[in-house]
């Protein structure tokens, strides 16, 4: 397996396949100079409709590789695996690990309609931390949750903007915003990616809520101190991996960074 060998910091960042890209965007925004380390567990997603003990054995698996290449903090980029694995993660790692959790907490500080639309993936939304976050901040709005089975899918393979994924979409937001939703929660990172059709659908008026800024800014407490001013020597870099097929990999991998990029197989 690949390791970094600079002093930069090494962060390693994980998702059941492409969509903690969006998070590794926004952390790498906030963070120009240290290295990252990133694993899509492609060959195994969705994650999203498995056991959650299957979930657990490949997080597992993946930061335990991600350990190994050298990685000083770990960051799950995927709602679902924090949903269901992130207390053993923490169990069985001595590095910090930073998690995430659909942003319900700040859509219902904005929400003025009081109906919140909740978009996540079956195994999150039937969580015991989406029943907390439901229960300590939505007593006082409507929360719709809002399963997407097929969406993790689409992203997977690129297909951001066809047809089909519109007209999907639709029939997924459409029913919310009917109800009254003005905000709306993308509560897995793979959706992040479509958030401009979902945009397209919702119109101006719906707020779009992630939790990737979170992440990165979680992110930053974790971090040695950084060079006060970047020199493009000091750029980090950043290591793709996949246990899926590298070759089919590439384009999507290159298409959502919005670089040419390559990608390893684990
Ligand atoms: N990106 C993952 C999340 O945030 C997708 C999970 C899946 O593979 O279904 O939940």
């Amino acid at each position: 397996m690949t390791t970094l060998s600079s002093a930069a910091q090494v962060i390693g960042v994980f998702d059941s396949g492409v969509g903690g890209l969006s998070v590794l965007k926004a952390i790498r925004k906030e963070h120009p100079t240290v290295d990252f380390i990133y694993i899509a567990d492609s060959g195994h997603a969705p994650y999203g409709s498995r056991s959650a003990k299957f979930i657990q054995s490949r997080a597992s698996h993946i930061v335990s590789a991600l350990v190994s290449a050298g990685a000083e903090v770990i960051v799950i980029a995927c709602n679902t695996a924090t949903a269901v694995a992130v207390e053993k993660l923490r169990a069985q790692l001595t590095v910090p690990v930073v998690a995430m959790e659909p942003a319900i907490k700040p859509a219902v500080a904005h929400t003025k309609t009081g109906v919140v639309g909740v978009l996540a993936t079956e195994r999150t939304l039937e969580s015991l931390t989406v029943a907390r976050l439901c229960s300590e901040f939505g007593q006082s709005v409507k929360l719709l949750l809002q399963p997407c089975p097929g969406l993790v899918e689409l992203v997977e393979r690129g297909e951001l903007s066809s047809d089909f994924t519109y007209e999907y979409l639709r029939k997924l937001v459409s029913p919310l915003l009917d109800q009254g939703a003005d905000t709306l929660v993308l509560g897995c990172t793979h959706y992040v990616f479509l958030e401009p059709v979902i945009r397209s659908i919702a119109g101006p008026g719906v707020e779009i809520i992630e939790s990737s800024g979170a992440v990165a800014r979680q992110t930053m407490r974790y971090l040695r101190n950084e060079k006060s001013s970047v020199t493009s020597e000091s750029f980090g870099r950043e290591i793709f991996l996949t246990t899926g097929s590298p070759e089919n990999a590439q384009a999507v991998f290159s298409q959502l960074w919005g670089a040419p990029v390559e990608v390893r197989g684990l």
